[in-house]
């Protein structure tokens, strides 16, 4: 992975789970699958676990990119890398030492990332940002999809692109929530190159949506400076 492109990611979340396989059939043309997993604590929802994780581990020939809401990231990291998962992004409010988790996700050959909630600084990540391989910015309150993009989280991305700047460090910088084609040119200009898509892609025709927000995404990777 790098960032030389854009990588469109669909979420799950928002699949059709009666008819799952031709869900993850219809994505096959994306970058990466995107898979919730809440808890009903550090969230206000339940979604999935690692049962499931497997199953579309074997599903999908895409990279699985696992966005972990949970309470209790050291014990439910493990879980996760022992599925697949290709990317292991945990919050950073709910962890107490994130290098040690960091440090865990890579040790299995594993991508590591770190989720920001909408109202979480991008200086909490000054001490960590050069162990990185992914920065999550919640582009909503996490918990659901479907719901509209968080206007301030455009500054919050130029921010963190500084932050990597000065720290000459290039992270996959990953947004999720409220993305569609509308927006998506946007969020590559603030420095975005992983542009996660439930609702968005999972309604009408699903590769046609992908294709989509990867023509707009590109359209910004043309004008980001
Ligand atoms: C929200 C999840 C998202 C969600 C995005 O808490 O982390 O991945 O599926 O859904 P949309 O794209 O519909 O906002
Ligand atoms: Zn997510």
């Amino acid at each position: 992975m790098t960032s030389d492109d854009v990588l469109v990611a669909p979420s799950v979340l928002s699949a059709d789970f009666t008819r799952l396989q031709e869900e993850l059939d219809d994505v096959r043309g994306a970058d990466l699958l995107h898979f919730d997993v809440m808890d009903g604590h550090f969230v206000p929802n339940l979604s999935f676990g690692v049962a499931i994780a497997q199953q579309v581990r074997r599903s999908s020939s895409l990279p699985l990119d696992v966005h972990l809401m949970v309470e209790n990231p050291e014990e439910v990291v493990p879980w996760f890398l022992e599925a697949g998962a290709d990317v292991v992004t945990f919050h950073w409010e709910a962890q107490t030492h994130a290098e040690r988790l960091v440090d865990l996700i890579h040790r299995s050959g594993v991508k590591a990332g770190v989720a920001l909630n909408p109202a979480t600084p991008v200086c909490c990540l000054e001490s960590i940002i050069d162990e990185l391989d992914l920065v999550l910015v919640m582009t909503v309150n996490p918990g659901f999809g479907g719901q509209g993009f968080v206007e301030g989280c455009h500054r919050k991305l130029r921010q963190l692109t500084g932050m990597c700047r000065d720290h000459g460090v290039e992270p996959l910088i990953e947004v999720d929530g409220g993305i569609k084609a509308a927006n998506a040119s946007q969020v590559v200009r603030d420095g975005a190159r992983v542009l996660v898509a439930g609702s968005a892609v999972f309604s009408g025709d699903r590769a046609r949506n992908v294709e989509d927000i990867r023509r707009e995404a590109r359209r910004g990777l043309q004008r980001s400076v």
